[in-house]
């Protein structure tokens, strides 16, 4: 499958987003970066987005989806990554993959602790869901860039072992 490309999800995860609060940068920024560095590699690629406030079983339910029903090569979410009471994306995540993939976890920490020790204030996992890779980033635009940067170059051949 992919010869034919990358099949993406981004799910925006926000209270404040979801009731017209706040603009939603870091989705869109995502869509960019991926977008700038896969036409540089002429690797297709193709979108799907969505937006959810920070409730467990919604985030839950649209992973599953896409999944599930939609077999993505790969969900990045942004946002609830935190110690706030409503940050629930980490435990949303955990309760959908079948197996952790603790190495893409740490290269992300391990470079984002070399831009901020704030990034030890992220709970954000990775793993594998049936045979889509889920990523989360934090919420910021600044640590969407930062954490992109280290795993965008490894999306590739990770796509390729799991299907
Ligand atoms: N990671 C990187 N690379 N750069 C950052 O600036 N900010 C941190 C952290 N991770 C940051 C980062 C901060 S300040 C917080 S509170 C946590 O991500 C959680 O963010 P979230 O709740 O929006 O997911």
């Amino acid at each position: 499958r992919f010869k034919f490309g990358l099949r993406i999800g981004v799910l925006t995860i926000s209270d404040r987003v979801s009731r017209g609060q706040a603009e939603d940068k870091s989705g869109p920024l995502i869509q960019q970066l991926l977008t700038e560095y896969f036409e540089s590699k002429n690797t297709p690629l193709s979108f799907v987005t969505a937006l959810v406030p920070d409730e467990l079983p919604q985030i839950k339910e649209q992973l599953l989806r896409w999944c599930n029903e939609d077999s993505l090569s790969v969900v990045l979410t942004t946002g609830g990554t935190g110690f706030a009471p409503r940050d629930v994306t980490p435990e949303a995540t955990k309760q959908v993959i079948q197996r952790e993939t603790m190495g893409l976890t740490i290269a992300m920490m391990n470079e984002s602790l070399r831009c901020t020790p704030h990034a030890a204030l992220s709970r954000l996992v990775t793993g594998i869901c049936n045979s889509t890779l889920i990523v989360n980033l934090p919420g910021s635009t600044k640590a969407v860039r930062e954490n992109l940067q280290i795993v965008m170059p490894l999306l590739p051949h990770s796509v390729a072992l799991i299907r």
